[in-house]
C-alpha cells in the first residue's frame, strides 16, 4: 500500500528522504482512507494509504540492472536470468509462480480425493527409455559406473503397480538432455500417474476431470474450454486432418483464452527408425499394443512381424492450442510379450536382461494390468498464464544451451573431486 511521511513526523520524515528503490524497511504509522481525489481505483489498496510514524532502514539495495515494476518483455533475457532473483520480483512473474503453485495444490487435493498415493521415487537411478538422451552422475564408491537421472519415473511407477500401490502419483522432477526449446528445458515436472485395473477410458476421463476442474477453479472467468467433452481424434485422422499430432483447434488462434483440449489415441505401436534400420517403439517399449477382437498373443505376435506398420498402440497425448501437454498408454503386463516385442526391435536377449532384467523379472511375480499418464506441468501453467514459453513460468530456468546464469552452472570440478570420481577430463 503507498505510504506517507508528512513533515510532520519531522525525523521519519528526514529519513524517508533518503529511501531508494528496493530497500527493505519497516514501517509503522496509521491506516487511513485517502482524500477521494487520490484514490487509486486500479489497485487492491487505491483506497487507503499508511501515515508514517516510525521508519527504520531493514536493507538498502544497490540499483537493480533492470526495471522490476514492468512485465520485463523488454529485457534481454540472459540478463533476467542472471539476476534471476530480481527478476521474480516483477508481478507477472510472481503471479505465475502463485498460479503453478495452486495449480499443483488442486492436483494434489483432486488425486488425494480420488484415493491416489503420493510416492517420491530416485533421482539417482539407471537408464530409463524415454528417447533422449540421460545425464549422468559419476559414482565414487563404485569407479567407472555412473547412475542417470530420470527421463520420467515410468519404470518405477510400474513396478509401484507391481507392489500393489492401485494409484499412484507424483510431482515428479525429469531430466532430459535434449536440445532447449521454447517448451523443452532440460529438466521439467510432470503430474505423473498410475493406475491399476484401469483401461484408457478411465484414465483419459480422470486426466480430463482434473483439467477441467483446474481451469475451472484457477482462473474462472477467463478461460473458455473449447469443447467439453475433450474430442478425441486418431493419431491418423490428425496427421490427415492437421499434419501435426498436436493440432491447435482453436476457431481462432489469436484467441489466448480459448484452450482447444483434445485426445490423440490409437497411436502406431512402431516407427520404422532409418538411422538405425530397425522399427522402434513410438511411446517407450512398454506400451501395450491393441489385439485384434479375439486375438491370442501368438497371433499377435505374429501379425507384429509381418505387418508392424500397422499395429497400434493403446497410447495416447493430450494436446491443446497446439502443444503436447500429456502422454501415456496401456502398459504391458506379460513378460513373454514384453521380451517378444523387445526382440523384436532388435534387442539382444542378454542387452534387455542387462537394462530391463528388473521388469521382466518383477513381472513374474504378479501383476496387475495398469496404465497411466504424464501431463507436463511447465506447459499447462504456461498456456493458462497466457506466456510465450515454459522459462517464464519455472522459477530458475536454463538458458537455450542448458546453462544457469544465476549460479553459473554447469562447472569445472576440482582435480581433488575428480580424482574420487575416477574421471579424467581430456582436454
Ligand atoms: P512423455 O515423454 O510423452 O511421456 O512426457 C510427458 C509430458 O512431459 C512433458 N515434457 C516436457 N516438458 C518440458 N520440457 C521437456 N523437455 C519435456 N519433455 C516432456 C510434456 C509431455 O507431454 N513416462 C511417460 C508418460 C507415461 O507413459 O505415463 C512420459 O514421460 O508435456
Amino acid at each position: 500500500m503507498q505510504v506517507v511521511f508528512t513533515p510532520g513526523h519531522k525525523e521519519v520524515y528526514a529519513l524517508a528522504q533518503t529511501l531508494r528503490p528496493e530497500w527493505v524497511v519497516k514501517v509503522s504509522g496509521m491506516v487511513k482512507e485517502r482524500p477521494e481525489k487520490l484514490a487509486n481505483p486500479k489497485l487492491p489498496t487505491g483506497k487507503i494509504e499508511l501515515e508514517a510514524t516510525a521508519l527504520e532502514v531493514l536493507n538498502s539495495a544497490q540499483t537493480p540492472p533492470f526495471a522490476l515494476d514492468t512485465d520485463g518483455y523488454e529485457i534481454g533475457e540472459e540478463h533476467r536470468m542472471k539476476y534471476r532473483y530480481l527478476d521474480l520480483r516483477r508481478d507477472r512473474m510472481k503471479k505465475n509462480l502463485m498460479m503453478r503453485s495452486g495449480i499443483i495444490q488442486m492436483m494434489r487435493r483432486f488425486l488425494g480425493r480420488n484415493n491416489f498415493i503420493e510416492i517420491e521415487t530416485p533421482i539417482l537411478t539407471r537408464s530409463t527409455p524415454e528417447g533422449a538422451r540421460d545425464y549422468v552422475v559419476p559414482s565414487r564408491l563404485h569407479a567407472g559406473k555412473f547412475y542417470a537421472l530420470p527421463q520420467s519415473p515410468q519404470q518405477y511407477k510400474q513396478l509401484l503397480m507391481v507392489a500393489g500401490i492401485d494409484r499412484y502419483f507424483q510431482i515428479a522432477r525429469c531430466f532430459r538432455d535434449e536440445d532447449t526449446r521454447g517448451d523443452r528445458q532440460p529438466e521439467f515436472t510432470q503430474l505423473d500417474i498410475e493406475m491399476s485395473f484401469a483401461d484408457q477410458n478411465q484414465i483419459l476421463q480422470l486426466v480430463e476431470d482434473l483439467y477441467i476442474d483446474i481451469v475451472r477453479h484457477v482462473d474462472r472467468d477467463k478461460k473458455k474450454i473449447h469443447q467439453v467433452p475433450f474430442p478425441r481424434i486418431t493419431y491418423k485422422e490428425a496427421e490427415e486432418k492437421w499434419k501435426s499430432d498436436k493440432p491447435d483447434l482453436r476457431e481462432n488462434t489469436k484467441d489466448p483464452n480459448e484452450l482447444a483440449f483434445a485426445y490423440i489415441v490409437d497411436f502406431p505401436l512402431f516407427e520404422w527408425k532409418e538411422s538405425e534400420k530397425r522399427w522402434d517403439a513410438t511411446h517407450h517399449p512398454f506400451t501395450a499394443p491393441q489385439f485384434l477382437k479375439g486375438e491370442t498373443t501368438e497371433a499377435f505376435i505374429r501379425r507384429m512381424k509381418e505387418d508392424p506398420g500397422s499395429v497400434l498402440a493403446q497410447q495416447y497425448d493430450l494436446v491443446c492450442n497446439g502443444y503436447e501437454l500429456g502422454g501415456g498408454s496401456i502398459r504391458i503386463h506379460d513378460a513373454k510379450l514384453l521380451s517378444a516385442i523387445f526382440e523384436f526391435m532388435g534387442h539382444s536377449a542378454s542387452a534387455v536382461r542387462e537394462k530391463f532384467g528388473h521388469m521382466l523379472d518383477a513381472f513374474t511375480y504378479g501383476v496387475p494390468p495398469h496404465g497411466g499418464m504424464a501431463p507436463g506441468i511447465d506447459r499447462l501453467v504456461m498456456l493458462l498464464m497466457n506466456e510465450p514459453n515454459i522459462r517464464e513460468v519455472i522459477a530458475f530456468p536454463k538458458t537455450g544451451d542448458g546453462r544457469d546464469l544465476m549460479m553459473d552452472g554447469p562447472s569445472g570440478l576440482e582435480e581433488r573431486q575428480l580424482k574420487e570420481l575416477h574421471i579424467k577430463i581430456q582436454k
